[in-house]
Parts: C-alpha cells; structure tokens; sequence
C-alpha cells in the first residue's frame, strides 16, 4: 500500500497525557502505522500537565483560531515526537482552557465549557492543517472530544469538487460519552443552523457532537467487532442508535493491540522479579511482593488473589464488585483494587480496607507502577464490565499469567475465551449477566481450579499466556479502512 498522510486528533496519548485505555490506543496505533511507512501526525491539547522540557516539545507556530461567536482565539503550537517513532505531535496551547488539573474535569465533574475547550483542539487541528501545508489523505479523530472535526471537513473546510478533500474515519472508543451541549454550541462551530437537525448534530435539543461526527464521517469504527454490532441496540448506544443504524453500512470493529513491549513480564523493570512461560518461578515472588506492598498478609499457596485495576465507574462494574466482596472473601480470597472514579466508589473500598485488612487493599488514584505489580501479582484479574468497548487491561493481564474473570461483552468477548476443563482450551473465566450472582459463579469457578486441578490450571495460564493482540495487525485493518474511506471519498465526494 503507498504511504498516506494520516493526522490524527484526540484528547489524549501517552505518555503525554492519559486517563485510561484511550491514551494507550493513541499511541500504539500511530506508532504501528509509522513502522509500516505512513506519515502520521496527531494533534493534542497543550494541557498545562504535559512536561514540555522533559518530552523535548519545542515552539512550531502561533496561530488565531476562528471559534464562531467567540471571534478568534490565540494559540500556539508546539512541537514533540511521540517516543520509539517517527510520529510528530503537535500540542495546541490556549492556556485559559487547557492549563487546568485535569484533562475533562476536577472531582468526577466535566468543566462546564468543554464544549469550547474540544470544538477549540478540532477547529486548531484544522487550521494548523493548513498553516503547515500538511494536506493529508485521512484524517482520523477518536471520540467525540475530536468528533467536530469530519463535521468541519464536511461544512466550512470542504473544498470545491475540483480539489482533493481529505476522507476521515471516527473511532469510537467510548458510546456513552458523547459531548452533549447547550445548543448555542452552534454559533461556535458557525457551520449554520441547517445543522442543528435530527439527522445530524441535534439531540433533544441540544448539540451531541458525536452525533455529528458520526453523520459526517466518511467511515466509523469501534474498537472490538462485539461492540460494534452491540452499538445497533439502544442499551449500547445510549440513545443514538438511530445515527448508528443510519451508518451501519460504514461501520465495522477493530481490536485494539496491547503494547508488549511495554507489557511483558520477562523484562518488566517495574515488577519484583520476571518470569516467562516457561519458567513462571517469579511470579510467586510478584505475589508476595504485592501483598507486601498493599501491607496484605502472604497467604498459603490455596489463597487466590484477585486483582482490579480500573476506572471506578459504573462501566466497569464497580459495584458488582462492591456488592460481591464479602461473599468474595467467603470464597478464601484476597482482593485488591487499584482505581480512582466515582466518590462513592472511592469512600467504599477504602472502608472496606480498613474493616477487612487481611483480606482486602486498595490504592486510590492513578500508579502506573503498581499497575504492573497488580498485573504480575494477581492469580486472577477481575473485570465484571456492563460493557467493555474493547478493554486492554485484560490483554494486559493474559500476557502476565493471570487468567481473566470477565463478563462476555464488546471487547471482553473477543478477547477472552472462557476455559474448558476437558479440552484445556480457553483463557480466562467468562459469564454473561451483569450480576453479583453471576460474577460470584464464575470466581467460584476460577477459584476452584486454582485450588483443586493445578493441571488445568497450568494449562490455563500457559494459553493466556500466549495469547497475543498486536498493534501491527490492528494497524494492517485499520489501513484497509484508510484505504476504504479514500475510495468513497472519491465516489462519493462525502
Ligand atoms: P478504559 O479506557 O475504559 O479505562 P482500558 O482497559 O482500555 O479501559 O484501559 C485502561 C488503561 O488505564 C490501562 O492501561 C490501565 O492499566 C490504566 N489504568 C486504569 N486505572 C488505572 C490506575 N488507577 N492506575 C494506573 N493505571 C490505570
Ligand atoms: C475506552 C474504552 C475501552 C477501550 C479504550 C481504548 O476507554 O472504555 O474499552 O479499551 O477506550 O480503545
């Protein structure tokens, strides 16, 4: 395939800026594309918690970004590239919106204008488009914090039939975040009123911005073949089914890959000790230095641990889990969450941690170090999702030894198979309703074989071990849709 132009936009990548799997997937898609020949730049925005000296960002341009009825706004851009790559990525700084502590919002709230704040990254990623010259052949956007921008390409940036218009592609990696806003959102994006319709960016009377990028995408994506064909039912899509099912026909799943390089327990500098398929001697001592690091007592070697690392939110199933912990320790395990979400979430488990020390720990907050001790440390990983767009912390998991209990949803189903004891096949323990009773089934299941069939549990271990999901074959697909959305665009002129 000839190399494309690819610019991406998204509100975040690490290692520059990341509240969960989005930041990740930023990353290793663009770095896998650029292995494979493609020119791929991404715009972010300049949050103020991004270390320019430390990522060697430098000065690119300054540039009056026009934002409807606000008039214009003053940016600058800077410079950097993401790290073991050729992928350069530009930051759009407007300090009264990005020089915040957060990157959405502060304590579980939104900011209340990011709608501006996202319109803002999407109109900037644009006109720095065209100040560089860029010119490229896709522009793909991720969410709905960059949905605004195929709405755009569409509208004010669409070029007369004689010139090349970019195709573009959205990815939804999350339905229930949508960017909804006051409908005088309108007058910024100043695309005209004619927009503000059913089948475009209206939502019950307010502006849904992935509503509109959806409509105005060349081509969508999720991030698992399940969700995407979950997406079609309303309890999936969160009230827009309707824009998806008008796209069916354009839409389709990607996996997402898991950066091994990153997650691999025979080089991890992060955990107590490596270990491989092979010789698994040192995820033992991973065990013992977890439980030490949590402050939980070492357990005889028939005392599962199960580990969660997750946003404490309502997708996640967090309240399975809270519901389920004491008949959780019933089964003689221990538990331990690492996590930031929702306050009542946090004001639980740590409670909980108090009233059952040597059964349960938890961190509060976000440690990417520990998140590798968990990972390394666990004998099962715990992921009861109401629904899972893909998922990668149960890549992650597989990779480290540690079985995943997971509800069979989006990206939990595609990736986990549940294990049968006859055949030995299988990499994980998988049950299907969004209930405590159904999670406890599946942990009595997984309890019992760590207990009692250390054959089968070998066996178990040893699969999800060798199970892979890279960015290299993600990337493969997602150039056959590159390559898709370019040909429509040029039939279709959409
Ligand atoms: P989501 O994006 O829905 O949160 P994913 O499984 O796709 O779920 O990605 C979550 C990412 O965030 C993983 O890289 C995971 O390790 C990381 N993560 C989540 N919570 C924490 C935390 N409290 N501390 C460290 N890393 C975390
Ligand atoms: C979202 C989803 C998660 C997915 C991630 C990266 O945060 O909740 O399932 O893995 O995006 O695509």
């Amino acid at each position: 395939m000839p190399a494309l132009r690819i610019l991406m936009v998204a509100a975040e990548m690490a290692p520059f800026a990341q509240e969960g799997g989005l930041g990740d997937s930023v990353l290793g898609l663009s770095q896998a594309l650029s292995r494979i020949g493609h020119d791929v730049r991404v715009v972010l925005p300049g949050y103020s918690s991004i270390d320019a000296s430390r990522h060697s960002l430098r000065h690119c341009l300054s540039m009056d970004v026009p934002m409807g009825i606000l008039g214009s706004l003053p940016c600058g851009v800077l410079q950097g590239r993401a790290p073991g790559s050729g992928v350069t990525v530009y930051f759009v700084r407007y300090d009264p919106y990005y020089a915040r502590s957060g990157l959405y919002g502060h304590g579980g709230d939104g900011y209340p204008d990011n709608d501006r704040r996202f319109v803002l990254l999407c109109r900037a990623a644009l006109e720095l488009t065209g100040a560089l010259g860029l010119e490229p052949d896709v522009v793909h956007v991720h969410d709905w914090h960059a949905a605004a921008v195929p709405v755009f390409l569409d509208t004010l940036y669409r070029k007369d039939a004689a010139s090349r218009n970019p195709a573009s592609l959205l990815t939804i990696h999350n339905m229930q975040q949508q960017g909804v806003f006051d409908k005088g959102l309108m007058d910024v994006l100043d695309i005209g009123w004619e927009h503000f319709h059913f089948r475009d960016l209206e939502f019950f009377d307010r502006v849904n911005l992935l509503k509109g990028g959806i409509y105005h995408a060349t081509l969508l994506n999720t991030v698992s073949p399940s969700y995407a064909a979950e997406i079609r039912q309303r309890e999936f899509a969160h009230g827009i089914e309707g824009a998806i099912r008008d796209r069916e026909a354009d839409l389709s799943g990607i996996l997402n890959g898991a950066d091994y390089a990153e997650w691999n327990p025979e080089t991890d500098p992060r955990i107590a000790a490596n270990y491989s398929e092979r010789d698994r001697a040192g995820k033992g001592l991973c065990k013992r230095d977890l439980q030490r690091t949590l402050g939980l007592p070492e357990t005889g070697p028939g005392v599962p641990l199960l580990g969660v690392v997750s946003r404490l939110v309502g997708q996640k199933g967090i309240d399975l889990i809270a519901g389920a912990a004491h008949r959780i320790f019933g089964l003689d395990a221990q538990l331990v969450v690492l996590g930031a979400g929702e306050p009542w979430a946090e004001t639980f488990f740590r409670t909980l941690a108090r009233d059952h020390p040597d059964r349960f720990a938890c961190r509060i907050g976000y440690d990417g170090t520990l998140a590798h001790k968990v990972m390394a440390g666990s004998d099962f990983f715990v992921m009861p999702s109401r629904f899972e767009p893909c998922g990668l912390t149960q890549m992650y998991a597989m990779r480290y030894g540690t079985p995943p209990v997971a509800r069979a949803t989006g990206g939990l189903a595609d990736t986990v198979e549940d294990f049968d004891e006859t055949t030995r096949t299988g990499t994980g323990f998988l049950f299907d309703g969004a209930t405590e009773r159904a999670l406890l089934d599946a942990l009595g299941r997984a309890t019992r074989a760590f207990r009692g069939r250390p054959d089968a549990m070998d066996a178990l271990i040893r699969n999800a071990m060798a199970r892979r999901f890279t960015w290299a074959s993600a990337a493969e697909r997602y150039e056959g849709l590159y390559a898709e959305a370019g040909r429509r665009r040029e039939n279709e002129g959409r």
